[in-house]
């Protein structure tokens, strides 16, 4: 079984990467902070601060979340709906990040991940792939660039999308993830500590995909 694990804060480049190293590899592709962020959407909807454990393990294990592929692209279906779009919005990010500190969430989301990554080859991009999610993993990379240039990526990629937004409430948000993402008790953003870091602040697209491509068909 071919299992990449590839972590790093948001807005390294990592979903890009992930997606193309698939197409290049013929694998599946696995976003799991889709998940997160489909949870987040689940506490809304059920009226439910994203921060209330005892509130959220009421419904988490019984959450009706599957992912699903349509020509190569993963759809992210809750109760019956495919919220692939409503997941990307700007203020679903960081009720993921909140919601994805809640243990419960992350056990039954790890289990979730796990079965896929157990039955099919596939690149997992998220925070805690190599170091919890898939331990045994062979290739791990731990995505990362300063946050400023993160947050220009992310900010192109809104205005691109129609959804603008302010660059200095994207740099604050982004830096406020990343410290929720690291400091969270169980299972933070860390890199794992056989995982090959490749620091994206200087590197387009392009040169990642080839570091990594080379890197895997060297082993
Ligand atoms: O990768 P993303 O921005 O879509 O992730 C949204 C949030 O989900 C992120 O802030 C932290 C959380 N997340 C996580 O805790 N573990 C993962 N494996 C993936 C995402």
């Amino acid at each position: 079984m071919i299992n990449i694990a590839l972590d790093g804060p948001a807005g390294s480049g990592k979903s890009t990467v992930a997606k193309i190293l698939s197409k290049e590899l013929d694998i599946l592709y696995l976003d799991t902070g889709a998940m997160y962020r489909a949870c987040g959407l689940k506490c809304v909807k059920m009226g439910v601060s994203v921060k209330d454990e005892i509130a959220v393990s009421a419904f988490i294990n019984d959450i009706n979340l599957k992912i699903e592929y349509k020509n190569g692209a993963q759809v992210t279906i809750l109760d019956d709906e495919d919220v692939s779009t409503a997941i990307r919005r700007p203020e679903v990010s960081m009720l993921a990040s909140d919601v994805s500190a809640l243990k419960c969430v992350r056990l039954k989301m790890v289990e979730m991940q796990r079965k896929i990554a157990e039955a099919l080859d596939c690149v997992l991009d998220g925070r805690d792939i190599g170091s919890f999610v898939l331990p045994n993993a062979k290739y791990k990379y731990f995505v990362t660039a300063d946050s400023k240039v993160r947050a220009e990526r992310r900010y192109k990629e809104l205005i691109e999308r129609g959804t603008p937004v302010e660059f200095d409430a994207l740099h604050e948000e982004i830096k406020q993830r990343d410290y929720n993402d690291s400091h969270r008790d169980f299972a933070p953003l860390k890199q794992a500590e056989d995982a090959v870091v490749v620091d994206t602040s200087n590197m387009s697209i392009e040169e990642v995909v080839n570091f990594i491509l080379t890197d895997v068909r060297s082993r």
